[in-house]
């Protein structure tokens, strides 16, 4: 008899529901009586997510090279997840901002520690094969990398060191860009080229990347913070996690990344050439590209330190108390 009540109560909700936006309720009904039951595999499109790893090679170590790729694009989906909220919050919550930036930098971790992957679980002798087939695609084109970098800091942050003290916020975003720090890493400096890796990514993926950096001007994760409060910003638990997830995103995924570079591409005459056509070893060091989201919360000491070594203690977040 309760149940019965309970879904003429519901009953009547629905009618509510449908009424307002001038729906039928009955068809809705009719719809959830020939409706197949929801199962697992379609609900997450497992039988689509397993079909998208296609080897351009016979290599069976390239497999596990595309879907390690794979699965960081997913953790760099995750963490654009949460910098948008953060972006869109209005609130100045300062649990809310905290954590926020926690969940981020436990994606970063799994990303971190599970590097081993591509630098241990590869034959090197096949990788050196594979990758033939596979230019001039390269990591340096992912987006959505890019993308991370202009949710958390404005673009003057992310000019090329050699030229950074020359650019200000007052600067258009347009100039900005055109001096972001990885053009330069891809342009042949004596000639002024820019690899072909560069050049299709620009033509593919300038038009978005302009229009996050111009929705996002004067409001990214760095604005938000210094427009806090005072007490706010003076917070110890929000500045530990900011800087916790400048030095996941800007050093120790950078370490543990080029450690692949050096395990594949160093030769002991010579290095091998990269497939985005990059001097990867001039270019890649955290510490040449000193790219730092949230420059006020560190010493001049630790800016010029930085990037020469991994940040330990962000390894073991239990260390951080
Ligand atoms: C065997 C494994 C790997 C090797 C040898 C490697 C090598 C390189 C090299 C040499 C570069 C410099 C650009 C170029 O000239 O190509 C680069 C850039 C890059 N790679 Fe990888 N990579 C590996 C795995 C990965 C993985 C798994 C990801 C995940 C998405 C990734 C993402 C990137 C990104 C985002 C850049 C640009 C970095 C920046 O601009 O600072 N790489 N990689």
């Amino acid at each position: 008899m309760e149940d019965k009540e309970r879904i003429k109560s519901q009953i009547s909700k629905l009618e509510e529901k449908y009424k307002d936006s001038g729906q039928d309720l009955s068809s809705y009904l009719d719809g959830l009586l020939y409706q197949r039951y929801l199962t697992y595999w379609d609900y997450i499109h497992l039988d689509t997510l397993l079909s998208l790893q296609v080897p351009r090679t016979h290599f069976p170590d390239e497999e596990i090279f595309i879907m390690y790729h794979q699965i960081t694009e997913l953790y760099f989906k995750l963490i654009l997840h949460e910098q948008k909220q953060l972006v869109d919050d209005k609130s100045q919550s300062l649990d809310f901002f905290i954590e926020k930036l926690r969940r981020i930098n436990s994606y970063y971790q799994a990303l971190i520690s599970s590097f081993g992957i591509m630098i241990k679980g590869m034959e090197r002798e096949q990788f050196l094969q594979y990758r033939m087939a596979l230019l001039p695609a390269s990591g340096f084109q992912s987006a959505q990398f890019r993308m991370i970098e202009i949710y958390a800091t404005p673009l003057e942050n992310l000019i090329h060191l050699s030229e950074r003290n020359e650019f200000s916020s007052d600067h258009k975003i347009e100039e900005l860009y055109e001096h972001i720090y990885w053009k330069k890493g891809a342009t042949d400096l004596s000639t002024g080229d820019k690899t072909l890796t560069l050049k299709q990514f620009e033509y593919r993926y300038t038009p978005r990347l302009i229009r996050i950096a111009k929705q996002v001007e004067g409001n990214t994760i760095y604005h938000k913070y210094l427009s806090l409060p005072k007490e706010l910003r003076q917070n110890i638990g929000l500045i530990e996690a900011l800087k916790q997830l400048d030095q996941n995103a800007n050093i120790n995924w950078q370490l543990m990344h080029m450690g692949s570079a050096h395990r594949y591409l160093r030769k002991d005459s010579g290095d091998i050439e990269a497939t985005g056509g990059t001097n990867w070893k001039e270019y890649l060091p955290p510490s040449f590209q000193k790219i730092v989201f949230f420059p006020n919360l560190y010493t001049e000491q630790e800016l010029d330190n930085w990037g020469k070594q991994r940040v330990d203690h962000l390894f073991n977040p239990d260390k951080l108390k």
